[in-house]
């Protein structure tokens, strides 16, 4: 039986990313397929080098193609995309002009699970960070539930220049990206996998990024197209991993753990969400069991970088526009985000 590219494609659909429950097709690293009788040669391009995953990867497509009936030789080659240089240095390759904006890092803010307060830690890090440098925007990655427009009080439409770019929307010294601002609340949009790729890329290639230094990118929940497609775009500088305290949302901290592992993304750290609660007279309730997030950081060994309180004029912050950093700067709930942005800030210019 002869073998056809179609068929080798259909034999690498079932080859797992490792750490995923994707396969390495719809992952996006399969750039060449070629068949020549029974030899098959194969091309992968990694997100970024590393030696044990291309490894991994390569025994498990030489073995699923060697067990496959027509195959009787297989060629792979494995490489990494090129990391981006730093702007304005480095020759401009005419043939694969780079539509990456000059952003200097992108800061993904991620959960393995929802509602931990992901969205509210990125609105008020960005914001903090905006106070403190120029150059900072903020990404809504989460088109299946955007919720930068709310959190900022954003509800205009973005314009367009004559060459199709978008322009950012800005407030408080932030510019600004989601799919909130171009679809009404009430729409559903059914995403499927392409086209979620699809407008990730076009929210990092085709937005008018001038001068941001750094993207702070909000996350949906867990590791799906949103994450892959994310890093497969821009060369991430940092992933922060949002959780609380409870054992159910601990559980889902490895998730996020291993993904950026998996992907080379390097880990800021984790942050503690909803960790306490200040009572009037000044003593700390532990209501879902502080020390969780510590805990889980010193168990994969990343760096722990803070509690966030549960405060009322966060979540009255997040439905009103105006977060709580801007509202209440001398809250401990906006010191902890000030003290976020400082952490972070470091992080990444040291990288
Ligand atoms: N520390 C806090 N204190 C009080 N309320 C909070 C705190 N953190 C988040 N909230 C509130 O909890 C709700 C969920 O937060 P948020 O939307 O940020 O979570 P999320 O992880 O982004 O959720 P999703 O997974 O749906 O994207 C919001 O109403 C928010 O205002
Ligand atoms: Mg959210």
């Amino acid at each position: 039986m002869e073998i056809t590219q179609e068929g080798v494609r259909s034999v690498l659909k079932k080859v797992r990313y490792p750490g995923f429950t994707r396969d390495i097709v719809s992952f996006g690293i399969v750039k060449d397929v070629k068949v020549e009788g029974g030899r098959v040669s194969v091309s992968l391009v990694l997100p970024k080098p590393d030696h044990k995953l291309e490894t991994e990867i390569g025994e498990s497509v030489r073995s699923a193609l060697l067990e496959t009936p027509g195959v009787s030789g297989v060629d792979i080659q494995i490489g990494a995309r090129e990391p981006k240089s730093a702007p304005g240095h480095g020759p401009a390759k005419a043939e694969t002009p780079s539509k990456l904006p000059a952003i200097k890092h992108y800061i993904a803010v991620a959960s393995g699970k929802g509602g931990v307060g992901k969205s509210t830690v990125a609105v008020n890090l960005a914001v903090a960070m905006a106070m403190k440098r120029k150059g900072v925007g903020l990404m809504d990655a989460d088109i299946w539930g955007p919720s930068l427009p709310i959190m900022l009080g954003v509800k205009d439409r973005p314009h367009a220049t004559e060459q199709n770019r978008i322009i950012p929307l800005e407030k408080y010294g932030m510019k600004l990206m989601s799919i909130g601002f171009l679809i009404s609340e009430d729409e559903t949009v059914i995403w499927r996998g392409p086209m979620v790729h699809g407008a990730i890329k076009q929210f990092i290639e085709d937005v008018e990024w001038t001068d941001t230094d750094y993207l702070v990118i909000d996350l949906p929940p867990g590791t799906g197209d949103a994450q892959l497609s994310l890093v497969q775009t821009a060369p991430l500088s940092g992933g922060l991993i949002v959780t609380t305290p409870q054992d159910v949302a601990l559980i889902d901290v490895r998730r996020g753990v291993q993904m950026f592992r998996k992907l080379n993304v390097p880990i800021i750290g984790i942050v503690e969400n909803m960790s306490y609660l200040e009572a009037p007279g000044g003593e700390n309730i532990d209501i879902f069991g502080r020390g969780g997030g510590r805990r889980m950081a010193e168990k994969f060994e990343v760096p722990f970088l803070g509690e966030i309180p549960i405060d009322p004029e966060i979540r009255k912050g997040g439905d009103s526009g105006v977060p709580v950093v801007i509202s209440k700067p001398e809250s401990t709930a906006a010191r902890a985000f000030t003290e976020l942005a400082d952490i972070v800030l470091r992080s990444v210019e040291n990288t």
